[in-house]
């Protein structure tokens, strides 16, 4: 079962149509399909505006939109079905099946495109496409032009504007339906087990892949096909890397390790991170720190609601991490001048949070007219401070070198508020050595 309608990707096709100008036309080419090496291919996953679009999982496909068209607005163009073909690769919707399942008005063999898309685009206005993301199908948009300019002594109409798409589409992505957030619910619960999961099964003389396992077993077994994003397990100062994914170092006694992972359900992602030690005992600097990061990450939920403003959150999380570092004596000077001078940037270099969705760096503008935006309700995001002190910080005493926290939770903004999608997953030091002091005691 599809966890989004058909009626709703119908509202999404019709909410973009009425924003495009008349007589226009709008263009998405389903992602490309990636070789890994040789005869074999990375796992196919669809672009986020197509899937936004239609629901249509399949490759080797263009999605057409033309408002007010009298023999269809919603057009697709996809692979026929192939017994011999579908024999080795799987099935194909087919012309028929797109028709029948994803309310195209009308469908065509993919391979017809150069004989049917230039007469489409022919006599339009303006023509909506993202240039620059498809080098492949960018080619094929000029040589349709082409097509269409070659003709103009017999009257052809070549389109005088493309407009990228992205901004009508993008903002329209940023609110979330009832049905999108349920979906996102999904994500974040199988996301939390594997979390729990990975801090149940930790234990020093272990490798980060044996958790990257357990996560990868939680992920699969709750029915998620990909995780949204690479998995990230960081021991020790691996934690200071903020993009590490080598994840093939042992787990040592005495270590923290950051787990950054979250798995993606009909597209929609989740992302969580939790920080915990290897041996299921923060040490008293591994707590302090931990305690500045959690402390951080509860105050910037109190300023996400309407009334409040993107960069508020981020804003709150700099206050209490600076605040936090000053009164270890890991920074010295008056607070308001240390946020200021940004003096807490060596230790906490990046956003609090992004918008999440069908991509886990979700699309949307955070500023309108130069200004923070305000927030809405159904806007969805992560809030996840965190500090890093480099091994080789010689700002500080060599017991808080190598630590590295972060906390990172998905939340929506509601009427008054928001709802977190992410507290399934223990996050305060006592629930995180409770959870692995049990699981201690049972595997025992
Ligand atoms: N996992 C990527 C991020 O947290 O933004
Ligand atoms: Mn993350
Ligand atoms: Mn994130």
């Amino acid at each position: 079962m599809r966890s989004i309608s058909t009626s709703e990707y119908a509202q999404r096709r019709q909410q973009l149509m009425q924003r495009m100008t008349p007589n226009s036309i709008a263009i998405l080419p389903a992602a490309a399909i990636s070789t890994r090496n040789s005869s074999v291919e990375y796992p196919y996953r669809q672009h986020s505006d197509f899937f936004y679009l239609s629901g249509f999982a399949e490759p080797e496909a263009v999605l057409v939109l033309i408002p007010k068209r009298e023999h269809g607005e919603f057009i697709v163009f996809c692979r026929e079905r192939n017994p011999e073909r579908e024999l080795w690769d799987g099935l194909r919707a087919g012309q028929e099946g797109v028709i029948a399942d994803y309310q195209a008005d009308d469908a065509f063999p993919i391979n017809d495109i150069d004989d049917i898309l230039p007469g489409l685009i022919e006599g339009r206005d303006r023509v909506y496409y993202s240039i620059g993301n498809n080098p492949e199908f960018d080619q094929q948009m000029m040589e349709w032009l082409n097509s269409i300019r070659s003709k103009a002594r017999m009257g052809a109409q070549p389109p005088e504007e493309f407009v990228v798409l992205d901004h009508l589409l993008h903002d329209a992505r940023l609110y979330k339906s009832s049905a999108e957030i349920a979906t996102m619910q999904q994500a974040a619960d199988i996301s939390c087990r594997a979390h729990i999961r990975a801090m149940q099964a930790s234990k020093p003389g272990l490798h980060e892949y044996h958790l990257e396992a357990e996560l990868d077993y939680e992920f699969r077994k709750g029915g998620a096909r990909l995780p949204a994003y690479s998995s990230i397990v960081a021991s020790g100062h691996n934690a200071c890397i903020l993009h590490y994914t080598e994840n093939n170092a042992p787990l040592q006694d005495g270590d923290l390790v950051l787990i950054d992972a979250g798995c993606e359900i009909d597209c929609y992602a989740s992302d969580i991170t939790r920080t915990f030690p290897v041996n299921g005992r923060f040490s008293p600097e591994q707590k302090a720190i931990y305690e500045i990061v959690l402390q951080a990450n509860l105050e910037a939920m109190n300023y996400i609601s309407p009334q409040h403003r993107w960069n508020d959150a981020h804003d709150a999380t700099v206050r209490v991490i600076t605040a936090g570092l000053l009164a270890l004596g890991l920074l010295q000077g008056e607070l308001d001048e240390l946020i200021a001078s940004e003096a807490y940037k060596p230790f906490y270099m990046h956003r609090a949070g992004h918008w999440l969705g069908l991509d886990v760096h979700d699309v949307g503008d955070y500023k309108v007219h130069g200004e923070w935006r305000m927030l809405e309700v159904g806007m969805t995001m992560t809030v996840e401070p965190g500090i890093y002190i480099a091994v080789d910080n010689h700002t500080v005493p060599a017991q808080w070198r190598g630590i590295g926290v972060r906390i990172e939770d998905d939340v929506v903004v509601t009427d008054n508020g928001c709802q977190v999608l992410t507290n399934a997953v223990p996050k305060t030091v006592e629930a995180i050595e409770q959870l692995m002091a049990a699981a201690q005691q049972t595997g025992a």
